[in-house]
């Protein structure tokens, strides 16, 4: 099977970053971009820590662009209660060895969405304001896009209110454009990524993994102790890696279709994602919806994803 093209579009923040290391290493993926965008850390962070993921992992070759600075109609929320200052707080990582691509995250997406051969699934784990515009701005382009596998949302309860998720609570008209897109969505919600907890075994079994693992075992570890802070959670879940395991494999994850609506007006609930689970509006389904994620398989994935990778 030929490898299938992703675009990552990223707040890195520690799950982003063991995100993308899976994504690179993942032989089942061919990352043809990086994109970044504001959300748990203002965006010349986010830029910063994708850069300085990448290489560290050698893979100078992959073209980043850089998004939005902030979301679509509010100020910018961050979450360096949970990231760190840096964003990626934890093991000393070395400055970034090349510079994000000239055109931007927009122009980016869409002038490799253009020339693609074969139809790019995109994989967004930030605020989804970049793939918003993108969607706005290049309409035409919807054709060449496969799927979209987000990170974002919850069947249930948030983890920013107790109504939203954090990237749909930063930017929920980014998030209502994209649900509303008519492009196929599976969405990967906090109801799956809470059975990704990394605790000290998988700590262990990233550290085993070389160079690479270990800084990735660094990162859990740092995000281990603002989880336990802020959710008195001793295991962090790798939310955004959730979301990138479920292209490798989408077996991972139990999903149904349903309709998504995203409330945007009350400033209780603002961010919610209202999941139909059955079908009480008779609205015509606008995502494929995380039910249950296969906790063994995912880790293995990311294992062994991980392990194809050298420092
Ligand atoms: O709610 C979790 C999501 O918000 C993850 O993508 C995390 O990195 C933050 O962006
Ligand atoms: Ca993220």
């Amino acid at each position: 099977m030929a490898p299938t093209p992703v675009i990552l579009d990223v707040d890195p923040g520690h799950d982003d970053a063991l995100a993308l290391m899976l994504a690179c290493g993942a032989p089942e993926l061919e990352v043809r971009a990086v994109t970044t965008v504001a959300g748990n850390v203002p965006l010349g962070k986010t830029t910063r820590n994708a850069l300085r993921v990448l290489a560290l992992i050698g893979r100078g070759d992959v073209p980043v662009g850089v998004g939005a600075e902030a979301p679509l109609a509010r100020p910018l929320h961050t979450a360096e209660n949970i990231h760190g200052e840096s964003g990626l707080d934890g093991p000393e990582l070395a400055e970034p060895t090349f510079a994000p691509d000239g055109r931007g995250a927009v122009r980016l997406m869409a002038d490799l969405v253009e020339a693609s051969a074969e139809p790019i699934t995109l994989v967004p784990t930030g605020p989804l304001t970049n793939v918003a515009t993108f969607l706005e701005e290049h309409p035409r382009l919807k054709n060449n896009i496969s799927r979209i596998v987000l990170m974002g949302g919850s069947m249930g309860l948030g983890n920013t209110t107790p109504a939203a998720e954090f990237n749909v609570y930063v930017d929920p008209e980014a998030a209502r454009i994209v649900f509303e897109s008519g492009l196929p969505i599976t969405m990967v919600g906090l109801d799956v990524t809470h059975e990704a907890g990394a605790g000290p075994e998988a700590i262990e079994r990233l550290r085993a993994l070389g160079p690479v693992g270990e800084v990735a075992a660094e990162l859990v570890t740092f995000f281990a102790g603002t989880y336990r802070k802020v959710y008195g959670s001793d295991a962090p879940p790798i939310h955004d890696a959730v979301a990138v395991a479920a292209v490798v494999e989408p077996g991972i994850l139990k999903t149904r279709p349903m309709r998504v609506e995203i409330e945007c007006e009350s400033q209780l609930t603002r961010g919610e994602t209202i999941c139909d689970l059955h079908g009480i509006w008779s609205r015509p389904p606008n995502a494929e919806v995380a039910l249950e994620l296969d906790r063994e398989a995912f880790f293995e994935v990311l294992y062994r994803s991980l392990g194809e990778l050298v420092a």
